[in-house]
């Protein structure tokens, strides 16, 4: 339980974010598969992507940091053992989907377990093009616990997604490339690619033909270095504070800008947002620091092919909208109901309580702009989701109101220091 900060002198200063969660999760994977030891710097330090390093060292891989760099032994795609007894991802939906794709196509038998919210999730989006390519996974209706049982995949593997998801595409291409199957992957949703731009860095050939991502057989990985951009999903709560809190004025070093995750930035600027990006120097993906300034902004349409690249973001664009003139339509989103919570009802929900005019529809909202949000004593939830907690931090800002926040434990599944950040601004 936390009271919030709320401001009215304007936030400002440079901040960084902690390192890509995307990009973190791969990396460890991608150095467990390979040959000899990969080195990674800037890796997120927090609850989900411990999920994966528990996870890779349960079936045999050493990790370990020193000097701020982490080391991962590889041990070649056909040398990792079967784990002593379940796995638990706790709340991560990336290392359960990713890795139930490694794991089988790997040949282990393994059991994954989770914690409550990521018991309730979707399963069979993966168990279902798993078993069609050859795998058996037994699972709970399409839930937690999967038991992945051992089994050869097919030499040639031809999926095409029916869910714009990153984490199925990834487990697909990760189980072809672990069986050594030829492996072909349609993503017409444009997923964000993190999985296929750090493959080559691994010496994996990767190639396209239109939507199809093409993984050739019988390909071994070398370790690698890797550094981490800042993740910009971290980087979008402080992009919108600056923008909505009176007389700010931030900058967010080195976030990682590829195009499948900048749909935030799109949108924000289509809004009226003034917002100045830098590119870095690096020597992975591209990176840029964010310059935002307070703004007003007005609402505008959110749908279609551009959602996959802002999904983890809707929480805080929805916030953004509230404090926009005029109506915000979000639609196309009807993902965010298998989020770690059901983002369109605790979105709507919390931020309701503090005053929002939030309608839900079955795939988005309507927000009506512009509203003064609550001033008096409330107390808000996250429901135990990381990305609620910290949007709900962000609207507390622009209210001058006791605010208490009952579960700000969970910005640990994606951002620890949250709060340090936090406080450094106001
Ligand atoms: C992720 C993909 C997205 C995103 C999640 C991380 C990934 O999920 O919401 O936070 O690293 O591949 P979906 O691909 O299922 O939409």
């Amino acid at each position: 339980m936390k009271q919030l900060p709320t401001t009215t002198t304007g936030l400002t200063g440079n901040l960084t974010v902690p390192g890509d969660k995307s990009i973190s999760h791969r990396a460890l994977m991608f150095g467990a598969m390979a040959n000899g030891t990969t080195k990674i710097a800037k890796i997120l330090h927090s609850d989900d992507v411990t999920s994966t390093i528990n996870a890779l060292k349960a079936v045999g891989v050493k990790i370990s940091e020193a000097n701020g760099i982490t080391e991962v032994v590889g041990k070649g795609v056909n040398n990792l053992n079967d784990p002593w007894g379940p796995i638990n991802m706790g709340n991560s939906g990336t290392s359960t989907r990713l890795l139930t794709g490694l794991f089988t196509g790997a040949n282990l038998a393994a059991t994954i377990v989770g914690d409550a919210s990521l018991s309730t999730r979707p399963m069979k989006r993966i168990t279902r093009p798993l078993s069609e390519i050859g795998g058996t996974i037994i699972s709970d209706d399409g839930h937690l616990p999967l038991q992945i049982k051992k089994s050869l995949l097919l030499p040639v593997i031809h999926q095409k997604l029916t869910v714009g998801s990153a984490q199925v595409k990834s487990a697909i291409l990760l189980a072809g490339l672990a069986a050594g199957a030829d492996t072909y992957v349609t993503d017409n949703f444009h997923s964000r690619n993190h999985t296929e731009q750090m493959l080559p860095k691994f010496g994996v050939e990767v190639d396209y033909k239109n939507d199809t991502i093409h993984i050739p057989a019988h390909q071994e990985l070398q370790a690698t270095e890797i550094e981490v951009p800042g993740d910009i999903s971290s980087a979008a709560y402080w992009i919108v504070a600056g923008l909505i809190t009176p007389n700010s004025e931030l900058t967010i070093k080195n976030v990682g800008i590829n195009p499948t995750r900048t749909g935030i930035i799109t949108v924000l600027k289509k809004m009226g947002g003034n917002i100045t990006i830098v590119p870095q120097e690096t020597v992975g993906e591209p990176m840029a620091d964010i310059t935002v300034k307070t703004s007003q902004l007005h609402g505008i349409k959110i749908a279609g092919q551009i959602i996959p690249s802002l999904i983890d973001e809707i929480p805080i664009i929805a916030l953004a909208a509230t404090q926009a003139d005029g109506q915000t339509v979000i639609a196309d989103a009807s993902e965010l109901r298998v989020k770690e919570t059901d983002r369109i009802k605790t979105v709507s929900d919390e931020l309701n309580k503090l005053g929002a005019k939030i309608v839900p529809t079955t795939d988005g909202f309507i927000i009506d702009g512009k509203v003064s949000l609550r001033t008096d004593k409330i107390h808000v939830s996250g429901h135990t989701d990381h990305r609620i907690a910290m949007m709900l931090s962000i609207a507390a800002l622009v209210t001058n109101g006791t605010i208490i926040l009952d579960d700000d434990e969970s910005v640990k599944i994606s951002y620890p220091t949250f709060f340090n950040n936090l406080e450094g601004i106001v």
